[in-house]
C-alpha cells in the first residue's frame, strides 16, 4: 500500500519534469538531432522563477515551432552592484515542474562558469541610445548584460523563432533592433503581458512585495488604466496622459521613476499620443523596482 503510493509518486515526479541540461555542448546535441529531423526550434529566455506569463510565451512558442526549448539562467552581467542579484528568487524544482505543464521540450539552466568561463566577456554587446531611456537611464549597462547573454544564447540555439514579453518592453525592442542590426537569424515574437487578476503584471520580483506594498504596487496599472481611459474619451495630449499616470502613483511607500509616452519604435517621448504609441511606467514599492506598460490601441 504505501509502496504503491510513493511509486505511483514517484513516477508522477519522474513524469512530471522537464528535461534539464547544464551545458551548452547537451544543447548544441539536442538541437543538432531536431534539426537533423526536419523540427523547428524555438526559444524562451527566462531568468527562472516562473508564472503564468513565463508560462503564456511557452505557449506562444509551441503555436510557432515544433520543439520548444527554455533557458533558465540568472545572468550576474545584467544586474547592477546595487541591484538584487544575490536575492533573486530561484526555484528550479518547481520551474522544472511548471514548465512540463506547457510541454517544454528541454531546460538549459547553465551555472554561470558554464556560461562566462572566462569571466565576464571581454567583447559584449553595445545598444547605443535605445538603452539610455526609461529603465536605461537608471541601470547603467544593463541592457549590455541582457543583449549580450540573448545572443550568446542564440549562439548556443540557433533557434527559428525566440519568444519575449512585451512587459519588458525595451528589453523586447532592443533585442529585435540587435537581430536587425547584426543580422541574426532569429524571428522575435514578442507576447501580451499576464497580469493577475487585479491588473498586477506578473514578475518573479512580486515575491517580494508584503502585503501592503502589494496593494501599493497597484498603482501601477490603475495608472495605466486611467490613462487608457483619458485616451479612449478622446485625450491625445501626452502631457495630460503622463500626469495621469505620476498622479496615480503618487501614494506614500511608492516612488515613480518614470511614466512616459512614447513611440513603441524608437521609444522617445511623443507629443501627442497616437495608436502604436507606449505608456510606460517605473517605479520603486519599497525596496522592489516594478514596471509595466502599455500599448495604445
Ligand atoms: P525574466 O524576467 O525571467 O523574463 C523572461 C521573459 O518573460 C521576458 O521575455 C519577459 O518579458 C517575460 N515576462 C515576464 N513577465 C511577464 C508577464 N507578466 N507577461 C508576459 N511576459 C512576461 O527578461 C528576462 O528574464 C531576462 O532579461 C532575459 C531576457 C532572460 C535575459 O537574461
Amino acid at each position: 500500500m504505501m509502496g504503491s503510493h510513493r511509486d505511483t509518486e514517484t513516477q508522477r515526479g519522474a513524469l512530471s519534469r522537464v528535461p534539464v541540461v547544464r551545458t551548452r555542448a547537451e544543447v548544441r546535441e539536442v538541437v543538432r538531432e531536431a534539426r537533423r529531423a526536419g523540427r523547428t526550434v524555438a526559444l524562451v529566455p527566462t531568468m527562472g522563477f516562473l508564472h503564468e506569463g513565463h508560462l503564456s510565451l511557452l505557449d506562444q512558442a509551441r503555436a510557432g515551432a515544433d520543439v520548444v526549448m527554455m533557458s533558465i539562467f540568472v545572468n550576474p552581467l545584467q544586474f547592477g552592484p546595487a541591484e538584487d542579484l544575490d536575492r533573486y528568487p530561484r526555484d528550479l524544482e518547481r520551474d522544472l515542474e511548471l514548465a512540463a505543464t506547457r510541454g517544454t521540450d528541454l531546460v538549459f539552466a547553465p551555472g554561470a562558469a558554464e556560461m562566462y568561463p572566462h569571466g565576464a566577456p571581454g567583447v559584449q554587446v553595445v545598444p547605443g541610445a535605445l538603452a539610455e531611456r526609461l529603465c536605461g537611464a537608471s541601470r547603467a549597462g544593463h541592457f549590455q548584460g541582457v543583449l549580450t547573454v540573448v545572443a550568446k544564447l542564440f549562439g548556443i540555439f540557433q533557434p527559428d523563432v525566440a519568444v519575449f514579453g512585451q512587459k519588458d518592453l525595451q528589453q523586447a525592442t532592443l533585442i529585435r533592433r540587435m537581430v536587425d542590426d547584426l543580422d541574426i537569424p532569429v524571428r522575435v515574437e514578442v507576447a501580451p503581458i499576464v497580469r493577475e487578476a487585479d491588473g498586477l503584471a506578473m514578475s518573479s520580483r512580486n515575491v517580494y512585495l508584503s502585503a501592503s506594498e502589494r496593494e501599493r504596487a497597484l498603482s501601477l496599472s490603475r495608472g495605466l488604466e486611467r490613462a487608457r481611459a483619458l485616451w479612449a474619451a478622446g485625450e491625445g495630449e501626452a502631457a495630460a496622459l503622463r500626469a495621469a499616470l505620476w498622479s496615480t502613483m503618487a501614494v506614500p511607500g511608492v516612488e515613480p521613476e518614470y511614466a512616459e509616452v512614447v513611440d513603441a519604435r524608437t521609444l522617445e517621448p511623443v507629443e501627442r499620443a497616437a495608436g502604436g504609441a507606449v505608456m510606460a511606467v517605473a517605479a520603486r514599492v519599497g525596496k522592489t523596482r516594478l514596471i509595466d506598460n502599455a500599448i495604445l490601441p
